[in-house]
């Protein structure tokens, strides 16, 4: 619980009207490295973000991101998919979800399809990074897929996720130039960047409330 600065023993005076508001709760999915995990939470801790990490969850136990989580004392859970069927596991995820009573669900390199059952128990409430200027090239491998077909200006997206693959309704881009001497490796290095600030942006706009859906149009209120 967080009482901000107009709780009365915060101002020294007699309790009047007490305004309790809470920080937006985040559950942050992750198959690996964590680096947009990580970003987040750098973000909170600096304050440029208002919202609070009630839990890391990995479906794979040998990601990078979990051992981060646990430095931070950030609440972690390994829950595997492997072998899983898609309904069943996302039943496991929304419990453990609603366990840490998660208001948003920010995937991060989450490496699994989830159902539409999920999306539904979330409704406008699950978000995804994705290392490309959707629509093009959604799905695996999305730097090499830009630069194997030879655009000038790829980039990454936050958008809201629907059942489909990559294909919910965009809420943050940024561009990034490709260079005649990129590499995916080189590619990749500058949109992580770019990945890094567009995500923590995205999410205080939900935690200030300034997010509206209209069919595919996100709308950003001033
Ligand atoms: C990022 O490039 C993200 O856009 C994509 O998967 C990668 C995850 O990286 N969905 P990290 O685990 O956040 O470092």
């Amino acid at each position: 619980m967080d009482y901000r600065g107009n709780h009365p023993a915060a101002q020294g005076q007699r309790p009047g009207r007490i305004s309790i508001k809470h920080s937006l709760r985040l559950g942050i999915l992750i198959s690996g490295r964590g680096s947009n995990f990580e970003a987040i939470s750098n973000a909170i801790n600096r304050g440029t973000v208002d919202a609070e990490i009630a839990v890391v969850i990995s479906n794979r136990a040998a990601a990078p991101g979990i051992e981060i989580a646990r430095e931070r004392g950030i609440p972690v859970r390994v829950i595997p998919s492997a072998g899983m069927d898609r309904e069943t596991y996302d039943k496991l995820l929304i419990e453990e979800l609603n366990t840490h009573e998660v208001e948003l669900v920010c995937l991060a390199g989450f490496m699994w399809l989830l159902s539409a059952g999920f999306v539904k128990a979330f409704p406008g409430r699950v978000m995804n990074i994705h290392p490309s200027l959707l629509p093009s090239f959604p799905g695996l491998d999305a730097q090499r897929q830009a630069l194997e077909h030879g655009v000038k200006i790829t980039g990454c997206t936050v958008h809201f996720v629907d059942e489909f693959l990559d294909s919910g309704p965009i809420v943050l881009q940024s561009a990034v130039p490709v260079l005649d001497t990129d590499s995916v490796e080189s590619l990749s290095v500058r949109i992580l960047k770019q990945e890094h600030d567009i995500y923590p942006r995205a999410i205080q706009l939900v935690s200030e409330g300034r997010i509206t859906v209209e069919g595919r149009r996100v709308k950003i209120k001033e």
